[in-house]
């Protein structure tokens, strides 16, 4: 993988994805390595972030990596109108490595076709989240010991959920069962069902979430994005749309878990965060050590 970009999680084989998260299993046992000594790491954050931004610096700290980069686009020279190829080419002195999160859909496909140095996508718009992707993986197999034949339940936005379309993808790898929930304006969208109707793979599509409990394995909780919307009406319609309380849990499976990409708003009580089937701090965790394999591998230390 070495040199790679990773913008798309179909840029990796489902082998190379194997490889990845084997490797986050050893940095999970032994997290502090000096092995990107004297290597820089650029993250460039056009877009708000707390998990992605920080596990990634975390990640490269804890390899002896430097970390720089911005926060806001608003503290860079884009701001001034500097274009995004002008951005990436001069970080790219700077940087061995890019990771870059971006409000526009193939702004990091863009980045990756300028830069001389892998650009690592943390986000791009509503399309993908393929780092995301990674550590939902990892969160999966280690709480259910497999990642075929799962019921994984989608809840929320499945339109605009960039954490959902590259998952969704992932998972059709996996013989998966799906069960897809979300208001109708914002059902999975054609594209992201593609790979799931190829494979000939099951799925189901709900407006209530009640009735998806009892079947799932993993609960994918997400949040309705309020800045995706064009249209505060629109946004407004479907923000309370589902939330999901303690007392729901009662006939969910044994070894069933609560994922969450995380920021949430309202779509999980607090009430939930006890219970043993929420696994969303746990998972944001994972993050750090499926970084670190991400960042080891591109840089070809591993
Ligand atoms: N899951 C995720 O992308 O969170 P952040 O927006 O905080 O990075």
């Amino acid at each position: 993988m070495k040199n790679r970009n990773l913008i798309s999680i179909t840029d990796f084989s489902k082998s190379e994805q194997m490889q990845i998260l084997d490797l986050a299993a050893e940095f999970e046992k032994e997290p502090i390595q000096d092995i990107l000594s004297g290597y820089v790491v650029a993250t460039l954050f056009f877009e708000p972030s707390t998990r992605t931004r920080l596990s990634f610096e975390s990640a490269a700290s804890r390899l002896g990596a430097r970390v720089i980069g911005f926060s806001n686009a608003a503290s860079s020279s884009v701001s001034k109108g500097e274009s995004l190829k002008d951005t990436i080419l001069t970080v790219s002195n700077y940087a061995d490595i890019i990771v870059m999160r971006h409000p526009k859909e193939g702004s990091a496909r863009y980045a990756s076709e300028v830069s001389p140095v892998p650009i690592i996508n943390a986000g791009d718009g509503a399309n993908q989240h393929p780092t995301q992707t990674l550590l939902d993986m990892y969160s999966i197999l280690k709480t259910q010991g497999t990642l075929d034949n799962l019921n994984i339940a989608f809840i929320g936005d499945l339109k605009y959920g960039r954490t959902v379309h590259s998952l969704s993808i992932a998972l059709s790898q996996f013989n998966t069962t799906y069960h897809l929930v979300s208001p109708v304006e914002l059902k999975l969208p054609s594209y992201v069902k593609r790979p799931i109707k190829e494979k000939k793979l099951a799925y189901y599509q709900y407006t209530d979430l009640q009735e998806v409990i009892p079947k799932a394995d993993i609960i994918y909780m997400t949040r309705i994005q309020r800045e995706r919307f064009s249209d505060p009406m629109e946004y407004e319609k479907v923000k309370n749309a589902y939330n999901l309380e303690n007392n729901m849990l009662d006939k969910a499976k044994e070894n069933m878990r609560i994922l969450h990409p995380l920021p949430r708003v309202n779509e999980i009580s607090t009430d939930v965060d006890a219970n043993p089937k929420a696994y969303y701090f746990q998972q944001a965790k994972n993050g750090v050590f499926v970084r670190q394999a991400l960042l080891a591998s591109i840089l070809g230390v591993k």
